[in-house]
């Protein structure tokens, strides 16, 4: 039994312009410990994948297919069993660390309460779990500087204190929604690196959500490329890297910063996402791709699994390695 099992997840927004599908028909799947990175640029339905599994759809959204969480079905629950599941089992965190941050309130005390009301402890185990997890996410003197204000933290330093929080419980899965892209470049790597090591240490599995494919290179396991709220590519990172199969996939890796080489400027795919509410006929890449043919003009390509345990939505040869 997997630790997440992912099937035909869909999340429709209705609008007064329409219906939006912002994920159509997602599968996936991760093992304990394992590390998945969900890959595409802004709008291609990442964050609402995992909002979907966390139950913070905004009221609009309707969810159809399921998620497994250890076999029992975790879409649409209760708002009661979701507080559960969230703070024990799946712990989230975001871009900003001021969203889960009171800004209020001494970080010892937010830490303190996570771990009184849903583990029971008492004050004094709760305060010496709270510095152990700071010492974990390498906050220099965490005995000290636990009872300072969310405020009074780094922005980097603030990115470890909410990995702290969130680890608090020993959740089973960690989702990560873009943790580094509102730090400079060194401190991205310092946290990712930190997240590595914290996966290694409390055997936490990841969902690493990224729009930059350079950043799941050293820290995943398995790679899932989304477009427009579908998969167009899904497989174990190395393949993902080394022999990337999907258009889409091969104009992600060209826009990633390479250190042996020169970049007066970065290329990027040129075109937008396209409109949700008004989507081409077939496959919704074609109007930037470097290989489209007539047939994806009329056709959505079906993923289709490929060299053995590889996945791919595309008519094209099968790239171009
Ligand atoms: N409440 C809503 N009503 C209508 N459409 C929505 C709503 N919330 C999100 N969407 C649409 O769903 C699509 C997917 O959004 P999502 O937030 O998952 O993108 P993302 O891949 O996380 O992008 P980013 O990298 O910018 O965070 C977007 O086109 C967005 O406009
Ligand atoms: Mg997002």
């Amino acid at each position: 039994m997997s630790l997440l099992d992912v099937k035909d997840l869909r999340v429709e927004f209705t609008t007064p312009d329409g219906t939006v599908t912002a994920v159509n028909d997602l599968n996936f799947s991760l093992e304990p410990g394992e590390t998945l990175g969900i890959v595409g640029e802004s709008g291609s339905g990442k964050s609402q994948t995992v909002f979907a599994i966390m139950g913070l759809l905004a009221k609009n959204g309707i969810i159809s297919g399921s998620a497994k969480f250890e076999g029992r079905e975790i879409l649409n629950l209760p708002e009661k069993e979701l507080n559960h599941v969230r703070a024990e089992q799946i712990a989230m965190i975001f871009q900003d660390p001021m969203t889960s941050l009171n800004p209020y309130m001494k970080v010892s005390e937010q830490m303190m309460e996570v771990l009184t009301h849903h583990k029971g402890m008492s004050r004094k185990e709760a305060f010496e779990e709270s510095v152990f997890m700071l010492d974990a996410v390498k906050i220099p003197d965490a005995r000290a500087r636990i009872n300072m204000y969310p405020h009074e933290f780094s922005g980097g330093m603030r990115q470890r204190v909410m990995i702290a929080m969130a680890l608090l419980c020993r959740p089973k899965l960690l989702i990560a929604d873009e943790p580094t892209t509102a730090l400079d470049v060194t401190i991205q790597a310092q946290i990712m690196q930190l997240l590595n090591e914290l996966k290694a240490q409390f055997n936490t599995a990841i969902i690493m959500i990224t729009h930059d494919l350079g950043v799941v290179a050293g820290s995943c396991d398995k790679v899932l490329v989304m477009y427009a709220g579908r998969t167009m590519e899904y497989g174990k990172v190395n393949d993902i890297f080394y022999t990337p199969s999907h258009p889409y996939t091969e104009g992600l890796l060209k826009s990633i910063p390479r250190l042996d080489t020169e970049h007066d400027v970065l290329p990027t795919i040129p075109g937008n996402p396209p409109n949700l509410l008004a989507l081409p006929k077939g496959c919704a890449y074609q109007d930037r791709c470097h290989r489209v043919q007539a047939h994806c003009q009329q056709e959505q390509p079906q993923l289709i699994p490929f060299a053995g345990d590889r996945l791919r939505a595309c008519f094209s040869d099968q790239g171009t390695w």
